[in-house]
């Protein structure tokens, strides 16, 4: 981090000495202030639930500028990864912080493509589920039973360990996307083609049914790929800032990313592509908007797919996402959906109150009318989410393994609590347990 000539003077209105505290200077974006002597020059913490205004890490893998609805990718805007890369060569990007080669690249998807397997054990696990059970549920469950598959690599400070941990769970996530799919539908589990690319191959996993050879529509193929491409990575979000938290307590990955995986199927996450659609069937037609609208701005439900914490204008992602529905429907035909979608978009964005807010459609707006006109129910949505989210996960777990200033993530409090106060009863459970006690100890 390079210091900044700025310093920032901390002073309080009691007469308490004051606290100089450095400034750092990112390579673009927002200067921070660096409060971590805060507490033991002034016995006092700071306040920021949801980490507003904290900055919890360095990082050079994802910038986003909110103003400006910017995303890069180790410094690529996502439009140019989208339009001229695939998602194995993302991978590589995020995960080695340039892209590869022709020879790197054939490498690198070769490994991925070894790893899709997953022990034929995990059937066992998956027959231990309802049926109509959430395949997110299943998914999350499925990544942390990973972990006692690899007693033989989960040394984290191993850097051979970390780098296969990470091939494995990208090549093995749509592996276990597919059979929780496959197991609420009761089909049998299909094994991955290595001749088939990474999309390709997950289409095989889903949808291949007694056909010897499942032949996958590039069409498809290529938009689930650039999917995947818009959802690989995403700062330090939610599931990504969970994933830091616990690889900070030094677990495994696997376990780590069940972690991650668990808080991006919360809806106000990546669980929101799921509302989002369920949303759009509950306004059923484009007449029901107004009123629909109307119950957001009094506050009693949310527009799903709208907003983020970081974008305050509208999310790139979101933008290349609707160019991907029209190419998707003209093979999978129309999904009425998108009408809704488009004119709720138009009604929102010329409303004061969003306009207020600044709250545009994010990245799950749309892509769940894509899922579904590709056959997948809304279940699936954050599943579909997961999988390209790996690489994002892990990428940001290397950093923090190999970031010397990181230590156990442990935040502070403000205590609201009772003061000490005294027990004044005394329950007659505590006193048999002390007889029951004393019995045992007398008897030997
Ligand atoms: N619909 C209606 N009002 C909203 C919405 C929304 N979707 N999002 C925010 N607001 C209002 C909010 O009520 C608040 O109003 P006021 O100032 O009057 O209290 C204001 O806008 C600021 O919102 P906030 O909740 O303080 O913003 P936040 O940064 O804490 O929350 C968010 C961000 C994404 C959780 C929120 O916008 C939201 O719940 N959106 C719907 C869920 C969603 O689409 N999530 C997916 C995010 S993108 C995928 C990912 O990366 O996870």
């Amino acid at each position: 981090m390079t210091p900044s000539d700025v310093k920032a003077t901390l002073s309080f209105s009691d007469g308490s000495p004051e606290m100089q505290l450095p400034i750092y200077k990112g390579s673009v974006g927002p200067d921070v202030i660096d409060i971590r002597k805060l507490y033991a020059q002034t016995g006092k913490f700071t306040y920021d639930p949801g980490f507003l205004s904290t900055a919890s890490c360095a990082s050079s893998i994802t910038y986003i500028d909110g103003d400006k609805g910017e995303l890069l990718y180790r410094g690529y805007p996502i439009e140019q990864l989208a339009q001229n890369c695939d998602y194995m060569e993302t991978c590589y990007l995020l995960l080695n912080g340039e892209l590869p080669n022709v020879t790197e690249r054939a490498a690198f998807t070769r490994l991925v493509t070894r790893h899709t397997m997953v022990n034929e054990q995990m059937q066992f696990f998956l027959r231990g589920f309802r049926r109509d059970a959430h395949p997110m549920a299943i998914m999350t469950g499925l990544v942390g039973a990973l972990s006692a598959f690899y007693h033989d690599s989960t040394d984290i400070n191993n850097p051979t360990h970390r780098e296969i941990s990470a091939i494995r769970l990208i090549a093995k996530m749509p592996t276990l996307a597919a059979y929780s799919y496959r197991h609420r539908k009761g089909h049998p589990y299909i094994h991955p083609d290595n001749d088939l690319s990474y999309a390709e191959n997950f289409m095989n996993m889903l949808w291949r049914m007694t056909e010897p050879k499942y032949v996958a529509s590039p069409v498809i193929a290529r938009a689930l790929d650039i999917l995947f491409i818009l959802h690989a990575d995403h700062e330090q979000n939610c599931s990504t800032s969970t994933m830091r938290i616990i690889g900070s307590a030094e677990a495994d990955p696997y376990l780590a990313m069940a972690g991650a995986a668990a808080a991006l199927a919360g809806p106000l996450h990546g669980g929101a592509n799921e509302e989002a659609l369920r949303m759009l069937d509950e306004i059923g037609s484009v007449a029901n908007i107004p009123a629909y609208i109307k119950r957001v701005k009094a506050g009693e439900i949310k527009l799903m797919g709208f907003g983020h914490r970081v974008y305050k204008n509208y999310d790139p992602r979101a933008r290349i996402i609707k160019e991907v529905a029209d190419q998707v429907f003209e093979v999978t035909g129309r999904n009425n959906r998108i009408d809704i979608a488009l004119e709720l978009e138009r009604i929102a964005l010329s409303d004061e109150y969003f306009v207020k807010r600044k709250l545009y459609p994010n990245v799950d707006f749309y892509s769940g009318i894509i899922y579904q006109a590709m056959g997948f129910g809304p279940e699936m949505f954050t599943v579909l989410f997961a999988i390209p989210r790996t690489v994002g996960w892990l990428a940001q777990w290397n950093e923090l393994m190999a970031d010397a200033e990181q230590k156990i993530s442990r935040p502070r409090q403000i205590y609201l609590g009772e003061d000490h106060r005294k027990v004044t009863t005394h329950s007659k459970a505590a006193d048999a347990i002390a007889v029951k006690h004393k019995e045992v100890v007398t008897a030997g």
